[in-house]
């Protein structure tokens, strides 16, 4: 066999497999690999025409089918089936050659895995792929992370098979040694999850309070998808409320289950955050809320719970609420977007990967499930300040915020009212108004620690660190 393929996948279920169909659909002959070699026939026989295919049937095949440095990709589960795969390949392998997981890996994990291979002279690049089944054939956003080294071979073979945004931009960029790609990748899915929260609330907003249709309000998510929250789960959402369900005619969003599922990324997103010190609430609120979903027994044993009963408004009333919606809906993902791009930004200093917040902003801009017309601010927003202390301290995102924060108040008291769960966009609110606060409840919580536990605390006219004596003479002392 001669070593002619520039680049080999193992791994061809879905997302391998469009991916192997990608690059080889870009003009670069790719080499096949997976565990059960039928599934590699199969895929030269159903797309063979489409490009240059070696199929192989074992690993020692695989590795021979590749020009040098070998660049291979692997496409398993996150986890153990990860390293069960390298551990079966990197003993096949020469110092130079690459290894791309382009699975959901825990940065951690590709932390270890890029340190131990190091040690042997291979390159580990953890690549966040993004854009599901459709992105990874058609162009996904992909984020690599890894040597810097490896990107000037590797890096123009993912920018031809990426995304592009609409100014013709490659959606892939460098993003930082070892973990950094598969952090950023954990941080999108995690605004992923705010993203549909959000989305959520604003349906059964428009459902439970302005009364109406899942037709109607699909039709409102057209509209609004032709405004500054045009993005892809703004255009799917229309598409999954018009969809009608061909067994029963009820709307489709009527007959699924009311829990959702969840693989991870989200909650590690959340994990990780908590161990940074960032709050992203919002993110969080996102997956409790898919956790609090799946709880049926939960809830079947709540249900009898006294409150109130959300009442439609009128015609004219139920219009002008939807606007309303739009406003709290786009307010709140600015302070997901905030709270995201903070993680990112804490996770890169606290392992020094010095990444550009507006690079990540420019390949999220296409190809990924968050890709929005908005993204292109943000990475304006970075590009004019890359110190930009959080997103709310941009100008333009700032005065869309306080413009919209009125209209956002009053669909909260709507939804408190009326009795309809709003998790994503009151702990927006909440946060937005914590950073907007002179004072925060926070010092009586330092008193209250410093009282039992004797925990300090600091002056606001005095350096030092200080103890108060409670009880008798209540003097204070230096800690
Ligand atoms: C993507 C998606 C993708 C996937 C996740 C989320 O960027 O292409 O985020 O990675 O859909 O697995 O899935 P869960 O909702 O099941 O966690």
């Amino acid at each position: 066999m001669s070593s002619s393929a520039q680049i080999g996948v193992t791994g061809l279920a879905v997302m391998g497999r469009n991916l192997a169909r990608n690059f080889a659909r870009n003009g670069y002959a790719v080499a096949l690999h997976n565990r059960t070699a039928a599934r590699t026939h199969a895929l030269v026989e159903e797309f063979g025409s489409e490009g240059d295919f070696v199929a192989t049937e074992t690993a020692k095949e695989f590795v021979a089918a590749l020009e040098r440095p070998r660049r291979l990709v692997i496409m398993v589960k996150a986890g153990e089936p990860t390293d069960a795969v390298i551990q079966e390949f990197a003993p096949l392998l020469e110092p130079g050659d690459m290894i791309i997981d382009g699975g959901n890996a825990h940065f951690a994990d590709t932390r270890r895995r890029e340190r131990d291979l190091r040690e042997q002279g291979i390159h580990f690049v953890g690549a966040g792929i993004s854009g599901g089944e459709e992105g990874a054939l058609h162009g996904p956003s992909i984020m690599p992370g890894g040597p810097v080294e490896s990107y000037d071979s590797l890096g123009p073979m993912l920018e031809k098979i990426s995304a592009k945004a609409a100014d013709g931009a490659p959606c892939v960029t460098h993003v930082g040694p070892d973990g950094a790609g598969h952090f950023v990748k954990m941080v999108h899915n995690g605004i992923e999850y705010a993203d549909m929260q959000l989305i959520g609330e604003a349906y059964q907003l428009l459902r439970d309070v302005a009364g109406y249709s899942p037709a109607q309000i699909a039709d409102i998510f057209r509209t609004w998808n032709t405004g500054r929250l045009d993005s892809y789960l703004i255009e799917i959402t229309a598409e999954v409320l018009s969809h009608v369900d061909a067994a029963t005619g009820e709307p489709f969003v009527d007959v699924v289950q009311d829990q959702a599922e969840q693989k991870g990324t989200g909650r590690w997103t959340v994990q990780i955050a908590l161990d940074l010190g960032v709050p992203v609430s919002g993110i969080a609120e996102a997956v409790f809320a898919r956790s609090l979903s799946g709880h049926s027994a939960l809830r079947e044993a709540s249900r009898g719970l006294a409150g109130p009963t959300a009442s439609a408004l009128s015609e004219s009333e139920a219009s002008a609420f939807a606007d309303q919606v739009e406003q709290a809906l786009y307010a709140s993902k600015i302070v997901s977007y905030t709270q995201g791009f903070h993680e990112i930004s804490a996770g890169s200093a606290e392992y020094d990967w010095n990444i550009d917040l507006g690079a990540v902003a420019s390949i999220w801009r296409g190809g990924c499930i968050i890709r929005a017309a908005f993204l292109d601010r943000i990475r304006a927003a970075y590009d004019a300040r890359a110190d930009l202390p959080s997103l709310l301290s941009d100008d333009t995102f700032a005065q869309e915020i306080g413009a919209a924060q009125d209209d956002w108040r009053a669909v909260l008291v709507a939804a408190v009212q009326q009795g309809v769960p709003t998790p994503g966009f009151a702990a927006a609110l909440a946060y937005y108004d914590a950073l907007r606060a002179e004072r925060l409840p926070a010092a009586l919580t330092q008193g209250q620690r410093d009282f039992f536990g004797a925990h300090t605390y600091r002056r606001t006219d005095r350096e030092g660190s200080f103890h108060t004596l409670w009880g008798g003479d209540r003097s204070e002392v230096t800690g």
